[in-house]
């Protein structure tokens, strides 16, 4: 095999210096059906299954992270919150992360 061009391996660096480690670790739109959320929040994330649950495609990603967590921890409880909070010791800290930036990239 010929080596690398140097050119190429500063590409290649360039490339993935960029990416969050996240994505690498965990596919988040396979975990968001892994885990179950695509039943109540919808295939695409915004066409959830009753009016008042929320559409979470395009959200702020910190915000989404930090709903998670208050669902999670019960910290969040009013109203329709028990329906997810249920699923929620299921998924770790980090895929709550992964999650929640994918989440922040859909339209
Ligand atoms: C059984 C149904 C159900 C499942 C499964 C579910 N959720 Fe939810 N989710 C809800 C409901 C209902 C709310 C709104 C709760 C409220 O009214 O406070 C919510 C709220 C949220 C919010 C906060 C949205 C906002 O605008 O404040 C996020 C983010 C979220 N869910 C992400 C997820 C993720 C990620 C998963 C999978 C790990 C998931 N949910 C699984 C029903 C569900």
């Amino acid at each position: 095999m010929k080596p690398l061009k140097k050119s190429a391996v500063a590409v290649l660096i360039a490339l993935t210096a960029n990416l969050p480690t996240s994505a690498f670790a965990l596919d988040a739109a396979e975990l968001y059906v892994k885990k179950t959320c695509v039943a109540c929040h919808g295939k695409d994330a915004k066409t959830p299954i009753l009016p008042i649950y929320p559409k979470l495609a395009g959200q702020n990603a910190d915000y989404a992270y930090n709903q998670m967590k208050d669902i999670a921890s019960g910290a969040r409880n009013h109203g329709q919150t028990a329906a997810m909070k249920g699923i929620m010791h299921l998924v770790s800290d980090e895929e709550m992360r992964a999650i929640a930036d994918w989440l922040a990239t859909l339209e």
